[in-house]
């Protein structure tokens, strides 16, 4: 008998800018970022959510003219592949098979630069796909959401859907970079603007007292969508979920332990049970809220921090209770999400403001009694 232990690690390093127009020619952060691989001609193939594109018409023909401009350091490669909206992107294969075909057509390699405009859904499917063929092919994200400035896009995780299945195949493959652009938020939906909020208000209540504190006195003007309090909170949110990823001592999730999932045990099952009738940042703010409850009335925080957290979700315009509470099975939610962290059960709690710890056991009789108090005292519309 006789055995080699391999032993080797790979250091990454990607940029998360923060900016506005990145395709206005004066602009240089796609440049920039470019030129990190090398003072040359570089091939972009562009890759673009739908409805994205039909909510900014003229986005291509800016980034054709980009290209031209900076034609040292740009090959566009054209026509753009445009995806499907929202989960369908994920749900159905063909949108991963198209970006097969065409990066095969266009000769798309791993030096090749694919960026994809979009919101989480279609960063998770095309990532997907960027991260498979070739084994790899350099991948520039933009998100378009608050939840892909904030939270999906800048993280080093990548899915598509299977056999029902959410994020059933999927890859951890950090991007070469990511382009945070906030002019492109403004045509979101209310939704979608508000959605987003709620994992500020997760990382936040489980990181840094002080956030909270800004999310709190800011709540008016974050409903509101003002930009320069909506720039912050996307980067003081994105800045705490990357030095977790960076600091935590686990990036690739090999262990049971995710803080950052904080108010999603249920959330992911609430949106099952809404049938997507919630949007994720929805659900987590209402899984934010129960967690913060029960937290509450097992003496870890304060009514106080509890309420102040009820106040925030509140006034930011989140519900606190859905109907589809009334359909859950708090036991089957619990196994099904140890499922998902693949070993024992670890729910995050608040054990004070801006601190949690990790918890094996809920008691599930006070569990139902946070959620009958919150249909009780918040009832859905
Ligand atoms: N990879 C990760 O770490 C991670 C983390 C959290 C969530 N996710 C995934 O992200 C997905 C949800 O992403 P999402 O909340 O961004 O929603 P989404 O991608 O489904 O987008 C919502 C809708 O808004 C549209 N849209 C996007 N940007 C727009 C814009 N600027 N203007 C107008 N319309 C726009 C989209 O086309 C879509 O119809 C889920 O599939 C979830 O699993 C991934
Ligand atoms: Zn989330």
């Amino acid at each position: 008998m006789s055995q080699i232990i391999q032993r080797f690690s790979v250091s990454y390093e990607f940029p998360v800018s923060f900016t506005r127009h990145t395709f206005a020619v004066e602009n240089p952060v796609l440049c920039d970022l470019l030129r990190r691989a090398g003072n040359k001609e570089h091939k972009l193939f562009p890759v673009v959510d739908a409805d994205v594109l039909k909510n900014h018409p003229h986005m291509l023909d800016e980034l054709e003219e980009y290209a031209r401009c900076h034609s040292d350091t740009i090959n566009l490669i054209l026509p753009p592949l445009v995806v499907r909206s929202g989960e369908l992107c994920k749900n159905d294969p063909q949108e991963v098979q198209e970006f097969y075909r065409l990066t095969q057509d266009y000769k798309i390699d791993r030096h090749s630069f694919v960026l994809v405009i979009g919101g989480g859904s279609v960063l998770d499917a095309m990532g997907y796909a960027a991260a498979t063929a070739h084994r790899g092919i350099r991948l520039i994200r933009m998100p378009t959401t608050v939840l892909g400035q904030n939270d999906a896009g800048i993280g080093v995780k990548n899915a598509v859907n299977f056999l029902g299945r959410k994020n059933y195949l999927g890859t951890f493959v950090p991007p070469y970079a990511v382009i945070n652009d906030f002019a492109l938020l403004q045509t979101l939906p209310k939704r979608d603007q508000r959605a987003g909020i709620a994992e500020a208000v997760k990382v936040a209540l489980i990181k840094d007292a002080e956030f909270f504190d800004w999310l709190f006195d800011n709540r008016q003007l974050l409903a509101e969508f003002d930009e320069d309090a909506v720039a912050y909170m996307i980067r003081r949110c994105a800045e705490l979920h990357l030095h977790h990823i960076a600091t935590s001592g686990d990036p690739f999730e090999y262990g049971s332990a995710r803080p950052l999932d904080f108010g999603h045990w249920s959330a992911h099952r609430l949106e099952e049970l809404s049938h997507h009738d919630l949007r994720h940042g929805e659900a987590v703010a209402i899984g934010i809220a129960l967690d913060s409850l029960y937290s509450a009335q097992m003496g870890f925080i304060s009514t106080a921090l509890q309420q102040k957290i009820f106040t925030t979700l509140q006034d930011l315009g989140f519900a606190l209770s859905h109907s589809a509470f009334t359909q859950l099975d708090i036991h089957k939610a619990l196994q099904d999400f140890r499922e998902h962290l693949g070993g024992e059960l670890c729910i995050t709690l608040l054990t004070g403001e801006g601190q949690a710890a990790q918890f094996n056991e809920i008691d599930e009789t006070v569990m139902q009694r946070c959620i009958d108090t919150l249909l009780r005292d918040f009832p859905a519309h």
